[in-house]
């Protein structure tokens, strides 16, 4: 070939190239990528893998490569290397769902000590609260903190009631009841024996 028409002719290309960059169009199906340096469409390497041997004048087809060992890929790519799972932080968190080849490591706040019930605990996870002298109500868990009863009467001290409301209310109607039924028997006794006393020959006894 003649230097100018070769010359001619990578001009040509250029421009072609520079057509398809400026409307973005190429000619790979979906699942491929374009390998523009060859103008050729490459196979994407599957979730879990990565391109290992990209294609070029040498490999006519590309090589996919599991990922290694505490490295994932989500998601089909062209990319040469899977990336590293997080670390679970040894402090406060524990492992929820392990490391796979295409998934990440999922980590949480450690049950019981610590959780996270908002966008403030990313760094660190909450210390769950602790019921001092009341009960439970709902324990502490990854992502909600304690919920404990509240008292009646917090300031009064010793004499507070620690379970829920309704059953404290309930407790000191069944008391009030049984209080007035224990006075109300006592009463008559005592006025049945006190009426006999005084009174020992009642209208229809024998004389
Ligand atoms: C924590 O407890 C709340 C309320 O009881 C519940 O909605 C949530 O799913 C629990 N979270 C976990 C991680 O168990």
């Amino acid at each position: 070939m003649e230097p100018r028409a070769r010359a001619v002719l990578a001009v040509l290309l250029l421009l072609a190239a520079q057509v398809t960059m400026a409307t973005g169009e190429t000619r790979c199906n979906p699942g491929e990528y374009e390998v523009t340096s060859l103008r050729r469409c490459s196979k994407l390497c599957p979730a879990g893998y990565y391109v290992s041997k990209y294609i070029d004048r040498d490999h006519s087809v590309g090589e996919c490569r599991k990922c290694e060992s505490g490295t994932f890929r989500a998601h089909p790519s062209e990319e040469s290397s899977c990336v590293p799972c997080s670390q679970c932080r040894e402090a406060d968190q524990e492992v929820v769902t392990e490391c796979s080849p295409t998934s990440d490591r999922l980590c949480q706040c450690k049950q019981g000590n610590f959780y996270c019930d908002s966008m403030d605990c990313t760094e660190s996870c909450f210390r769950c609260k602790r019921c001092e002298d009341s009960t439970i109500l709902q324990p502490c868990n990854a992502t909600r903190d304690t919920v404990c009863a509240v008292k009646i009467h917090p300031e009064a001290g010793g004499s507070a009631c620690v379970l829920p409301t309704w059953l404290c209310i309930l407790l000191a109607v069944i008391v009030g009841i049984a209080v007035i039924v224990v006075l109300s028997i006592a009463a008559a006794i005592i006025t049945r024996h006190y009426r006999r006393r005084e009174n020992p020959k009642e209208p229809g006894s024998p004389v």
